[in-house]
């Protein structure tokens, strides 16, 4: 049976780019719920009693998307996945009292970084809209120059919507973490070193997970 997996971090620690990676070499599903929302922003959710109509509207204020919907899309994703790395949930208390009840972790992986480094990497991150790889303006980016020109920035990555973003995970996230860690399951890796490092250290988690 697949691993399963969570990679927890504030936005912009490098759960993506991390997950991306682990699921290749592990041959896990990558379930990620900040791009499935992303594919499925303008979906129509007002018969959900919800504050909006869509989930843009959150994810452009920097906002969390209700928890139903949001909790919908990992039941859905999960159901259809043996082994997976699970990127951008849960993102409250009341997600992870829920993931509990659909299913069991083998390990929930911690990427800490200090907030000023998160709010460089978010500023400078661009995407390729083609394949969805990460890239950093300063850090890390692709030699093809075709690549370079069709590269795009984030709605949310503007520097306000970062700082919304981060305090928000501060109010929400944060004590999922602390949760996690009283379970005695989280495994905190330094994700300040290089991408390579931090694979690294994923990597021995979920061997020895
Ligand atoms: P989501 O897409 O999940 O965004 P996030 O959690 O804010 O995380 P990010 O994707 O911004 O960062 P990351 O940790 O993946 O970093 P990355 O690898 O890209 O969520 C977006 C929105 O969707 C939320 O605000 C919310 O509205 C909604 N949402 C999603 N899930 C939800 C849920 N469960 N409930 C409710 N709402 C939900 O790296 C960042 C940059 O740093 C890149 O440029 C990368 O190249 C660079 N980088 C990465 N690692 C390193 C390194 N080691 N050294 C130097 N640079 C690095």
């Amino acid at each position: 049976m697949g691993k399963h997996i969570l990679l927890l971090g504030a936005p912009g620690a490098g759960k993506g780019t991390q997950s991306k990676r682990l699921a290749e070499e592990f041959g896990l599903e990558h379930v990620t719920t900040g791009d499935a929302l992303r594919a499925n922003k303008d979906m129509d959710i007002s018969d959900m009693d919800t504050e909006y109509d869509t989930p843009r509207e959150y994810m452009d204020a920097g906002e969390l998307v209700p928890d139903e919907v949001v909790n919908e899309i990992v039941k859905e994703a999960l159901s259809n996945a043996d082994g997976y790395v699970l990127d951008g949930y849960p993102r409250n208390l009341d997600q992870a009292e829920y993931l509990t009840e659909i299913t069991d972790l083998d390990a929930a992986v911690y990427l800490d970084v200090g907030e000023e480094e998160l709010v460089r990497r978010l500023t400078g991150r661009r995407l390729d809209p083609e394949t969805g790889d990460i890239y950093h303006t300063e850090f890390d980016m692709p030699d093809d120059e075709d690549v370079q020109e069709r590269l795009v920035q984030r709605d949310d990555d503007t520097e306000e919507t970062v700082r919304e973003r981060l305090r928000v995970y501060e109010e929400n996230t944060e004590p999922v973490v602390e949760h996690y860690r009283e379970e005695g399951v989280l495994v905190e890796i330094d994700g300040e070193q290089t991408p390579d490092d931090v694979f690294e250290d994923v990597a021995d988690a979920v061997e020895s997970a």
